[in-house]
Protein backbone atom coordinates (compact mmCIF):
# COMPACT_ATOMS: atom_id res chain seq x y z
CA UNK A 1 0.00 0.00 0.00
CA UNK A 2 1.27 3.56 -1.17
CA UNK A 3 1.13 6.67 0.79
CA UNK A 4 1.70 9.77 0.31
CA UNK A 5 3.71 12.97 1.90
CA UNK A 6 4.45 16.28 0.86
CA UNK A 7 8.12 16.41 -0.36
CA UNK A 8 8.70 20.52 -0.89
CA UNK A 9 7.02 23.36 -0.11
CA UNK A 10 7.22 27.00 -1.83
CA UNK A 11 4.86 30.36 -2.32
CA UNK A 12 5.07 33.24 -3.99
CA UNK A 13 3.57 36.44 -3.04
CA UNK A 14 3.59 39.67 -5.25
CA UNK A 15 6.35 42.63 -4.09
CA UNK A 16 3.49 45.16 -4.21
CA UNK A 17 2.64 45.50 -0.71
CA UNK A 18 -1.12 47.44 -0.24
CA UNK A 19 -1.43 48.74 3.54
CA UNK A 20 -4.94 49.47 5.10
CA UNK A 21 -3.75 53.00 4.76
CA UNK A 22 -3.65 52.01 1.16
CA UNK A 23 -6.79 50.76 0.84
CA UNK A 24 -8.39 54.36 1.82
CA UNK A 25 -7.48 55.97 -1.37
CA UNK A 26 -10.51 54.21 -3.22
CA UNK A 27 -12.66 53.44 -0.51
CA UNK A 28 -14.17 54.82 2.69
CA UNK A 29 -12.27 52.01 5.33
CA UNK A 30 -10.19 52.28 7.98
CA UNK A 31 -7.14 50.76 9.17
CA UNK A 32 -8.67 50.32 13.01
CA UNK A 33 -12.51 49.22 11.30
CA UNK A 34 -10.05 46.24 9.12
CA UNK A 35 -7.64 45.21 11.87
CA UNK A 36 -11.12 44.68 13.88
CA UNK A 37 -13.00 42.69 12.31
CA UNK A 38 -10.31 40.64 10.20
CA UNK A 39 -6.61 40.98 11.98
CA UNK A 40 -5.84 42.06 8.38
CA UNK A 41 -3.05 44.93 8.62
CA UNK A 42 -1.55 44.87 4.86
CA UNK A 43 -2.33 42.10 1.29
CA UNK A 44 0.22 41.86 -1.98
CA UNK A 45 -1.68 42.87 -5.10
CA UNK A 46 -0.31 41.55 -8.22
CA UNK A 47 1.87 44.12 -10.48
CA UNK A 48 0.39 43.99 -14.16
CA UNK A 49 3.02 42.81 -17.04
CA UNK A 50 5.04 40.95 -14.67
CA UNK A 51 2.69 38.41 -12.36
CA UNK A 52 0.20 36.09 -13.67
CA UNK A 53 -1.65 33.85 -11.83
CA UNK A 54 0.43 30.89 -13.30
CA UNK A 55 3.56 32.60 -13.60
CA UNK A 56 2.85 33.03 -9.66
CA UNK A 57 2.68 29.52 -9.43
CA UNK A 58 5.18 28.54 -11.63
CA UNK A 59 7.37 30.60 -9.11
CA UNK A 60 5.81 28.56 -6.30
CA UNK A 61 6.02 25.17 -7.68
CA UNK A 62 9.74 25.53 -9.19
CA UNK A 63 10.81 26.60 -4.83
CA UNK A 64 8.68 23.64 -3.99
CA UNK A 65 10.04 21.52 -6.85
CA UNK A 66 14.08 22.53 -5.54
CA UNK A 67 13.41 21.79 -1.69
CA UNK A 68 12.19 18.32 -2.70
CA UNK A 69 15.02 17.77 -4.84
CA UNK A 70 13.29 17.16 -8.21
CA UNK A 71 12.88 18.71 -11.59
CA UNK A 72 9.41 19.64 -13.19
CA UNK A 73 9.83 16.52 -15.36
CA UNK A 74 9.84 14.30 -12.24
CA UNK A 75 6.26 15.13 -11.75
CA UNK A 76 3.54 12.97 -12.62
CA UNK A 77 0.48 15.23 -12.42
CA UNK A 78 -0.63 19.02 -11.69
CA UNK A 79 -3.51 19.63 -9.49
CA UNK A 80 -4.25 23.41 -9.56
CA UNK A 81 -6.71 24.98 -7.61
CA UNK A 82 -7.93 28.84 -8.07
CA UNK A 83 -10.78 30.51 -8.79
CA UNK A 84 -9.02 33.94 -10.71
CA UNK A 85 -7.83 31.89 -13.18
CA UNK A 86 -5.74 33.61 -16.30
CA UNK A 87 -8.60 32.36 -18.92
CA UNK A 88 -12.27 31.86 -18.55
CA UNK A 89 -10.54 28.65 -20.44
CA UNK A 90 -8.52 26.53 -20.71
CA UNK A 91 -7.23 26.43 -16.74
CA UNK A 92 -3.84 27.87 -15.37
CA UNK A 93 -2.87 24.56 -14.96
CA UNK A 94 -2.22 24.47 -18.72
CA UNK A 95 0.13 27.67 -18.39
CA UNK A 96 2.04 26.60 -15.79
CA UNK A 97 2.57 23.41 -17.38
CA UNK A 98 3.53 25.23 -20.62
CA UNK A 99 5.48 27.52 -18.22
CA UNK A 100 7.76 24.85 -16.70
CA UNK A 101 8.27 22.69 -19.55
CA UNK A 102 6.27 19.84 -18.68
CA UNK A 103 4.18 19.18 -22.14
CA UNK A 104 2.39 16.05 -21.97
CA UNK A 105 1.68 15.35 -18.70
CA UNK A 106 -2.13 15.41 -17.18
CA UNK A 107 -3.01 19.31 -15.68
CA UNK A 108 -6.48 19.04 -13.22
CA UNK A 109 -7.84 22.53 -12.84
CA UNK A 110 -10.18 22.56 -9.96
CA UNK A 111 -12.11 25.18 -7.69
CA UNK A 112 -13.63 24.69 -4.80
CA UNK A 113 -12.33 28.32 -3.68
CA UNK A 114 -11.26 28.69 0.06
CA UNK A 115 -10.76 24.58 0.28
CA UNK A 116 -9.50 23.98 -3.08
CA UNK A 117 -5.51 23.29 -1.62
CA UNK A 118 -7.24 20.85 0.45
CA UNK A 119 -9.08 19.71 -2.43
CA UNK A 120 -6.55 19.33 -4.43
CA UNK A 121 -4.20 17.56 -1.97
CA UNK A 122 -6.71 14.94 -1.56
CA UNK A 123 -7.11 14.26 -5.27
CA UNK A 124 -3.44 13.88 -5.20
CA UNK A 125 -3.49 11.88 -2.07
CA UNK A 126 -5.92 9.24 -3.67
CA UNK A 127 -3.67 9.13 -7.54
CA UNK A 128 -0.58 8.33 -5.08
CA UNK A 129 -3.04 5.67 -2.86
CA UNK A 130 -4.39 4.16 -5.56
CA UNK A 131 -0.59 3.63 -7.96
CA UNK A 132 -1.49 5.79 -10.53
CA UNK A 133 0.56 8.10 -10.18
CA UNK A 134 4.51 8.43 -7.77
CA UNK A 135 4.73 12.28 -7.98
CA UNK A 136 1.93 15.26 -7.81
CA UNK A 137 2.15 18.71 -7.97
CA UNK A 138 -0.34 20.71 -5.94
CA UNK A 139 -0.93 24.08 -6.03
CA UNK A 140 -2.82 27.35 -5.25
CA UNK A 141 -2.75 29.99 -6.71
CA UNK A 142 -5.18 33.82 -6.84
CA UNK A 143 -4.96 37.23 -8.12
CA UNK A 144 -7.93 38.57 -6.42
CA UNK A 145 -7.23 42.94 -6.89
CA UNK A 146 -8.20 43.07 -10.62
CA UNK A 147 -11.36 40.99 -9.45
CA UNK A 148 -12.56 42.80 -6.27
CA UNK A 149 -15.03 45.80 -6.72
CA UNK A 150 -12.06 48.56 -4.39
CA UNK A 151 -15.02 51.58 -4.16
CA UNK A 152 -17.02 51.48 -0.72
CA UNK A 153 -19.99 49.55 -2.64
CA UNK A 154 -16.96 46.45 -2.35
CA UNK A 155 -15.53 47.23 0.98
CA UNK A 156 -16.71 44.30 2.96
CA UNK A 157 -14.84 41.78 0.58
CA UNK A 158 -12.20 44.29 -1.11
CA UNK A 159 -10.70 44.36 2.23
CA UNK A 160 -10.50 41.11 2.83
CA UNK A 161 -8.46 39.33 -0.11
CA UNK A 162 -4.87 39.33 -1.51
CA UNK A 163 -2.89 37.92 -3.96
CA UNK A 164 -0.42 34.82 -4.13
CA UNK A 165 0.87 31.41 -4.62
CA UNK A 166 1.52 28.27 -2.60
CA UNK A 167 3.01 24.86 -4.10
CA UNK A 168 3.55 21.55 -2.69
CA UNK A 169 5.16 18.55 -4.57
CA UNK A 170 3.73 15.33 -2.77
CA UNK A 171 5.45 11.88 -3.82
CA UNK A 172 4.81 8.46 -2.72
CA UNK A 173 6.48 7.04 0.29
CA UNK A 174 5.90 3.35 1.88
CA UNK A 175 6.15 4.90 5.10
CA UNK A 176 2.89 5.24 6.76
CA UNK A 177 4.61 7.20 9.96
CA UNK A 178 5.50 10.08 7.82
CA UNK A 179 2.17 10.53 5.44
CA UNK A 180 -0.97 12.13 5.04
CA UNK A 181 -2.93 10.37 7.17
CA UNK A 182 -6.39 11.21 5.61
CA UNK A 183 -8.16 14.17 4.08
CA UNK A 184 -11.67 14.72 4.55
CA UNK A 185 -13.91 17.15 1.85
CA UNK A 186 -17.46 18.52 2.42
CA UNK A 187 -19.64 20.80 -0.14
CA UNK A 188 -23.40 22.32 0.74
CA UNK A 189 -24.73 23.91 -2.36
CA UNK A 190 -27.64 25.24 -0.57
CA UNK A 191 -25.36 28.10 0.00
CA UNK A 192 -23.89 28.47 -3.43
CA UNK A 193 -25.07 32.40 -3.32
CA UNK A 194 -23.84 33.40 0.07
CA UNK A 195 -20.77 33.93 -1.05
CA UNK A 196 -19.73 34.10 -4.94
CA UNK A 197 -19.62 35.67 -8.11
CA UNK A 198 -22.41 35.01 -10.99
CA UNK A 199 -21.27 36.86 -13.80
CA UNK A 200 -19.98 35.85 -15.98
CA UNK A 201 -22.30 33.11 -16.45
CA UNK A 202 -23.48 30.68 -19.24
CA UNK A 203 -27.26 30.38 -18.25
CA UNK A 204 -28.05 33.59 -18.61
CA UNK A 205 -30.22 35.30 -21.75
CA UNK A 206 -27.69 36.83 -24.37
CA UNK A 207 -24.11 37.00 -24.09
CA UNK A 208 -22.34 36.52 -21.07
CA UNK A 209 -20.07 39.47 -21.26
CA UNK A 210 -22.24 42.78 -22.09
CA UNK A 211 -22.84 46.37 -20.89
CA UNK A 212 -25.67 45.25 -19.58
CA UNK A 213 -24.22 42.20 -17.67
CA UNK A 214 -21.45 44.91 -16.29
CA UNK A 215 -23.73 47.68 -15.13
CA UNK A 216 -25.95 44.83 -12.99
CA UNK A 217 -22.14 44.20 -11.03
CA UNK A 218 -22.69 40.59 -11.09
CA UNK A 219 -18.95 40.56 -12.05
CA UNK A 220 -18.74 41.52 -8.34
CA UNK A 221 -17.55 39.41 -5.31
CA UNK A 222 -21.25 39.11 -3.65
CA UNK A 223 -20.88 38.08 0.05
CA UNK A 224 -23.24 37.61 3.25
CA UNK A 225 -20.39 38.13 5.62
CA UNK A 226 -22.41 36.73 8.97
CA UNK A 227 -23.87 33.89 6.78
CA UNK A 228 -20.15 33.31 5.96
CA UNK A 229 -18.57 33.69 9.56
CA UNK A 230 -21.62 31.74 11.21
CA UNK A 231 -20.91 28.28 9.22
CA UNK A 232 -17.40 28.84 9.35
CA UNK A 233 -17.07 28.83 12.69
CA UNK A 234 -18.93 25.16 13.09
CA UNK A 235 -17.62 23.90 9.73
CA UNK A 236 -14.17 24.56 10.57
CA UNK A 237 -14.13 22.60 14.17
CA UNK A 238 -15.90 19.85 12.65
CA UNK A 239 -13.96 18.77 10.15
CA UNK A 240 -10.71 19.17 12.34
CA UNK A 241 -12.41 16.76 14.80
CA UNK A 242 -13.67 14.56 12.16
CA UNK A 243 -9.67 14.43 10.94
CA UNK A 244 -8.94 13.47 14.29
CA UNK A 245 -11.35 10.87 14.84
CA UNK A 246 -10.67 9.10 11.58
CA UNK A 247 -6.94 8.46 12.92
CA UNK A 248 -8.14 8.10 16.81
CA UNK A 249 -6.43 11.64 18.27
CA UNK A 250 -7.51 14.29 19.83
CA UNK A 251 -7.21 18.26 19.96
CA UNK A 252 -4.25 17.59 22.28
CA UNK A 253 -2.39 15.13 20.04
CA UNK A 254 -2.39 18.05 17.36
CA UNK A 255 1.32 19.91 17.34
CA UNK A 256 0.14 22.46 14.02
CA UNK A 257 -2.91 23.73 13.14
CA UNK A 258 -2.76 25.44 9.86
CA UNK A 259 -5.92 26.87 9.08
CA UNK A 260 -7.61 28.83 5.78
CA UNK A 261 -6.89 32.27 6.40
CA UNK A 262 -9.92 34.15 6.33
CA UNK A 263 -10.21 35.91 9.20
CA UNK A 264 -8.13 36.47 12.61
CA UNK A 265 -11.68 36.28 14.53
CA UNK A 266 -12.20 32.95 12.95
CA UNK A 267 -9.20 31.00 13.85
CA UNK A 268 -8.93 32.21 17.56
CA UNK A 269 -12.35 31.05 17.67
CA UNK A 270 -11.29 27.56 16.21
CA UNK A 271 -8.22 27.26 18.73
CA UNK A 272 -10.03 28.41 21.68
CA UNK A 273 -12.56 25.61 20.92
CA UNK A 274 -9.71 23.36 20.21
CA UNK A 275 -7.77 24.13 23.61
CA UNK A 276 -4.93 24.76 21.36
CA UNK A 277 -2.20 27.59 22.57
CA UNK A 278 -1.37 30.35 20.01
CA UNK A 279 2.01 29.15 19.24
CA UNK A 280 -0.52 25.78 17.81
CA UNK A 281 -1.78 27.85 14.81
CA UNK A 282 -0.69 29.59 12.28
CA UNK A 283 -1.86 33.35 11.57
CA UNK A 284 -0.43 35.17 8.44
CA UNK A 285 -3.53 36.58 6.94
CA UNK A 286 -2.36 39.86 9.09
CA UNK A 287 -0.01 40.05 6.53
CA UNK A 288 -1.40 39.05 3.37
CA UNK A 289 -4.81 39.04 3.88
CA UNK A 290 -7.04 35.67 2.54
CA UNK A 291 -5.61 34.55 -0.45
CA UNK A 292 -8.32 32.09 -0.79
CA UNK A 293 -6.66 28.55 -2.37
CA UNK A 294 -3.29 29.66 -1.64
CA UNK A 295 -3.32 30.33 1.64
CA UNK A 296 -2.88 27.18 3.20
CA UNK A 297 -0.04 26.34 1.22
CA UNK A 298 1.66 29.78 1.74
CA UNK A 299 1.20 29.21 5.50
CA UNK A 300 2.23 25.83 5.83
CA UNK A 301 5.51 26.68 4.01
CA UNK A 302 6.14 29.79 6.24
CA UNK A 303 5.31 27.33 8.67
CA UNK A 304 8.21 24.77 7.50
CA UNK A 305 10.73 27.53 6.66
CA UNK A 306 10.64 28.95 10.38
CA UNK A 307 11.34 25.38 11.73
CA UNK A 308 7.60 25.09 13.31
CA UNK A 309 7.37 21.78 11.87
CA UNK A 310 9.45 19.11 12.90
CA UNK A 311 9.70 15.40 11.70
CA UNK A 312 7.09 13.11 13.36
CA UNK A 313 4.50 16.50 14.56
CA UNK A 314 1.16 15.87 13.58
CA UNK A 315 -0.15 18.71 11.72
CA UNK A 316 -3.36 19.73 10.45
CA UNK A 317 -4.93 21.47 7.65
CA UNK A 318 -8.33 23.02 7.37
CA UNK A 319 -10.46 25.23 5.14
CA UNK A 320 -13.68 26.64 4.92
CA UNK A 321 -15.32 28.65 1.89
CA UNK A 322 -17.74 29.78 -0.62
CA UNK A 323 -19.69 26.98 -1.68
CA UNK A 324 -20.38 25.99 1.03
CA UNK A 325 -17.13 24.37 1.15
CA UNK A 326 -14.96 22.80 4.21
CA UNK A 327 -12.21 20.44 4.04
CA UNK A 328 -9.19 19.02 6.82
CA UNK A 329 -6.30 16.88 5.96
CA UNK A 330 -4.35 15.37 8.76
CA UNK A 331 -0.68 14.65 8.46
CA UNK A 332 2.31 13.09 10.29
CA UNK A 333 4.94 14.68 9.17
N1 LIG B 1 -14.67 49.48 6.18
C1 LIG B 1 -15.52 50.19 6.93
N2 LIG B 1 -16.80 49.84 7.12
C2 LIG B 1 -17.24 48.74 6.53
C3 LIG B 1 -16.40 47.93 5.74
C4 LIG B 1 -15.08 48.35 5.56
N3 LIG B 1 -14.20 47.65 4.83
N4 LIG B 1 -17.12 46.88 5.30
C5 LIG B 1 -18.35 47.00 5.80
N5 LIG B 1 -18.43 48.12 6.55
C6 LIG B 1 -19.57 48.63 7.28
C7 LIG B 1 -20.90 48.18 6.71
O1 LIG B 1 -21.29 49.00 5.64
C8 LIG B 1 -21.80 48.29 7.90
O2 LIG B 1 -22.19 49.62 8.05
P1 LIG B 1 -23.69 49.99 8.56
O3 LIG B 1 -23.79 49.40 9.92
O4 LIG B 1 -23.66 51.47 8.54
O5 LIG B 1 -24.60 49.36 7.56
C9 LIG B 1 -20.90 47.94 9.07
O6 LIG B 1 -19.55 48.14 8.61
C10 LIG B 1 -21.05 46.53 9.56
O7 LIG B 1 -21.06 45.68 8.42
P2 LIG B 1 -21.18 44.14 8.58
O8 LIG B 1 -21.10 43.53 7.23
O9 LIG B 1 -22.36 43.81 9.46
O10 LIG B 1 -19.84 43.87 9.38
P3 LIG B 1 -19.44 42.59 10.19
O11 LIG B 1 -19.24 42.96 11.61
O12 LIG B 1 -20.28 41.41 9.87
O13 LIG B 1 -18.01 42.29 9.57
C11 LIG B 1 -16.90 40.91 7.99
C12 LIG B 1 -17.88 42.04 8.19
C13 LIG B 1 -16.80 40.65 6.50
C14 LIG B 1 -15.54 41.30 8.52
C15 LIG B 1 -17.41 39.66 8.74
O14 LIG B 1 -18.77 39.42 8.41
C16 LIG B 1 -16.62 38.46 8.45
O15 LIG B 1 -15.48 38.35 8.80
N6 LIG B 1 -17.23 37.44 7.79
C17 LIG B 1 -16.53 36.29 7.34
C18 LIG B 1 -15.92 36.62 6.02
C19 LIG B 1 -14.89 35.64 5.54
O16 LIG B 1 -14.13 35.11 6.29
N7 LIG B 1 -14.90 35.42 4.23
C20 LIG B 1 -14.00 34.57 3.58
C21 LIG B 1 -14.46 33.18 3.76
S1 LIG B 1 -13.45 32.07 3.01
Amino acid sequence: MAFSRITGLGFYVPDNVITNDDLTQWMETSDEWIRERTGIQERRYFEYGKDTNYSMAAAASRQALDRAGLTPNDIDVIVYATITPDYFFPGSAFLMQRELGMDGKPVIDIREQCSGFVYALSIADQFIKSGMYKTALVVGSEIQSSWIDKSTAGRNTAVIFGDGAGAAVVSATNDPQHCILSTHLHADGRFAEELYVKDPGSSREGRPVSQEVIDGGGHNVYMNGNAVFKHAIVRFGEVIQEALEANGYTAGDIDLLVPHQANLRISDYVRQQLGLAESQVINNLQRFGNTTAASIPIALTEAWETGKIQEGDLICLAAFGSGFTWASALIRW
